[in-house]
C-alpha cells in the first residue's frame, strides 16, 4: 500500500513508526512531516494540510491507497469528504463526523439525546445570560468555547469570580468562542480511551493517562499534555466494559442514527466519578501524547487495521497488545504553554536512543546537521518496559542524557498510577 500521513507532531512521528513496522507498507509520504517522520516516510513541506484540493492532487499523483489524517484541524476541514469523493481511502471521520470534536455543543447535545454520560450542561449564545445561570450555580464549575481553541478554549473556575471572568475571556477565541457551554464540574480522575472504528465495530484501545497540566502535581496552565502512560489502571476490567458498553457503542450509534457514519480514531476524555466513566470531551483522532504510549503496545499491524476503518471492513478484526507498560514523557520548551524561545540546540538523542529510548519528535528542526527546538512540545522520550515502575525510573534516566537549554518536563508522570497500584 501506498500511504500519505498528514501532520508533523509526536502524535504523528508515533503513527508513522507503527505504519513503518507493517508488511504490507510500500511507499510512504508524510505532508509536512518532521524531522523525526523523515526516517520512515519522504516528506512534503510545500503543500498546507490545509489545502485539501492540493492533498488531494498529490493523492492521486503518487497513487495513495490510504491517507491517514492526524490532527484535528484538516478533519474539521473537511479533508476527509474531499478525499472520499475522488473514491481515495482515508482513515479518518467526515466533516459531519468531526464536529464531535469541533462543536463542544454538537457533542454534548448528541450524549444528552442518546443518555450518554457527561456532566450536565447549558448552552450561551448571550455573555449576559450565561452569567446569571452561572451566579445561581455551585463552583468550581466550568466554562468552555464551542469551537476548536487549540486545547485552551476551557477554564476550570473555582470561585465564582473566576466564572464570571471566564465567560468575558470566551471573546478571545474568536468564532470558537461566539457561543459557550456551561457545565457542571466532574470531581474525579481522568483518563483516555481512545477506539478504532469503522463505524460499526468498535476496537478500544488500552487506556492511557495524559498529564495536561504544565507542572508537578497537576498545577500550573492547561498544556496539550505533558505525558502519558498506558496501560492506565484506573481503568480496570470493569470500567472499561462500561466505556465500551454506555460510551463507545451508543456514541458510534448516535451518530449514525442522526447519519453520520463515524470512521477512524474516536478519542472519549473520561473522568472516572465514583467507579462510574463520564464523558469530559470527545475528539476525533488520536491522542497526543496518548498515541505515543499506547502503538508501542500494539502487536496488530496498525496499517492493516486503519485501512479496515477505512474500507467498512472492521467486523471480524481483533488487536493483540503487549503484557508490558509504557511511560512518555513530554520536553517542552522553557515558558510553554506560553510564549518560549525557539531554535535551541538540542543534545542527547542518540544517546537516548541508545539507552533503548523511543524519542519521537514533537517540534524539532534540522539545521545543517544540527537539530534545533521548534516548537513548546519539543519530544516525547516513550520507554516501555514490563512494569510501569521500570519504565518511569528508565524513562527518566533517558531525559536526563538529552538537553536544551530552558527545557522543561514533569518529574512524576505515571505517580498517580504508581500510588494505586
Ligand atoms: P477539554 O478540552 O474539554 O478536555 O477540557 C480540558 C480539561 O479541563 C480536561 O482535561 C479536564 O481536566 C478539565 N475539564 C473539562 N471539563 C470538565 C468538567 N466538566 N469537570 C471537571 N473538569 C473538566
Ligand atoms: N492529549 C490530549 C489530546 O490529544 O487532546
Amino acid at each position: 500500500m501506498n500511504v500519505l500521513l498528514i501532520g508533523s507532531g509526536g502524535r504523528e512521528h508515533a503513527l508513522a513508526w507503527k505504519i513503518s513496522q507493517s508488511p504490507r507498507l510500500e511507499k510512504f509520504f508524510a505532508i509536512p512531516g518532521s524531522p523525526g517522520i523523515k526516517n520512515f516516510a519522504e516528506c512534503v513541506e510545500n503543500i498546507s494540510i490545509e489545502d485539501n484540493a492540493a492533498l488531494v492532487n498529490f493523492a492521486k499523483e503518487k497513487n495513495i491507497n490510504l491517507v491517514v489524517v492526524g490532527p484535528e484541524a484538516p478533519l474539521v476541514n473537511g479533508l476527509v469528504d474531499v478525499l472520499n469523493a475522488q473514491n481515495i481511502k482515508v482513515f479518518g471521520p467526515t466533516k459531519d463526523a468531526a464536529q464531535i470534536e469541533g462543536s463542544k455543543i454538537f457533542a454534548k447535545r448528541l450524549m444528552k439525546k442518546y443518555n450518554i454520560p457527561t456532566a450536565d450542561f447549558e448552552v450561551f449564545d448571550n455573555p449576559d445570560a450565561a452569567k446569571n445561570y452561572i451566579r445561581k450555580k455551585n463552583t468550581p464549575i466550568v466554562i468552555k468555547a464551542d469551537g476548536l481553541a487549540a486545547g485552551k478554549g476551557v477554564i476550570v473556575a473555582q470561585t465564582l469570580d473566576e466564572a464570571l471572568n471566564a465567560v468575558d475571556d470566551m471573546k478571545t477565541f474568536g468564532a470558537a468562542g461566539n457561543k459557550i457551554v456551561v457545565e457542571e464540574f466532574m470531581d474525579g480522575e481522568e483518563a483516555s480511551v481512545l477506539a478504532l472504528t469503522d463505524g460499526e465495530k468498535i476496537l478500544p484501545l488500552i487506556a492511557a493517562q495524559d498529564h495536561k497540566r504544565a507542572l508537578d502535581g497537576d498545577k500550573g496552565l492547561n498544556t496539550g499534555g505533558m505525558g502519558a502512560y498506558a496501560p492506565a489502571p484506573i481503568v480496570n476490567a470493569e470500567i472499561a466494559a462500561l466505556v465500551e458498553e454506555k460510551i463507545l457503542k451508543p456514541t458510534i450509534a448516535a451518530l449514525k442514527a442522526e447519519g453520520i457514519i463515524y470512521r477512524g480514531c474516536l478519542y472519549a476524555g473520561l473522568m472516572i466519578v465514583n467507579g462510574e466513566p463520564k464523558v469530559v470531551e470527545f475528539n476525533c483522532r488520536f491522542g497526543d501524547p496518548e498515541t505515543q504510549v499506547v502503538l508501542p503496545l500494539m502487536e496488530s499491524d496498525l496499517l492493516e487495521l486503519m485501512d479496515n476503518c477505512a474500507a467498512g471492513t472492521l467486523s471480524d478484526k481483533k488487536i493483540s497488545w503487549s503484557k508490558n507498560s509504557a511511560v512518555c514523557v513530554i520536553l517542552a520548551s522553557g515558558g510553554y504553554p506560553k510564549s518560549y524561545k525557539k531554535n535551541l540546540p538540542i543534545d542527547g538523542v542518540t544517546k537516548a536512543k541508545s539507552l533503548g529510548a523511543l524519542v519521537f519528535h514533537a517540534g524539532t528542526k534540522i539545521s545543517g546537521d544540527e537539530l534545533l527546538t521548534s516548537g513548546g512540545r519539543v519530544l516525547g522520550v516513550t520507554i516501555i518496559a514490563p512494569t510501569l515502575r521500570e519504565a518511569v525510573d528508565k524513562v527518566y534516566r533517558c531525559v536526563d542524557v538529552i538537553h536544551f537549554d530552558d527545557m522543561h518536563y514533569r518529574h512524576d508522570i505515571a505517580a498517580k498510577a504508581m500510588r494505586n497500584i
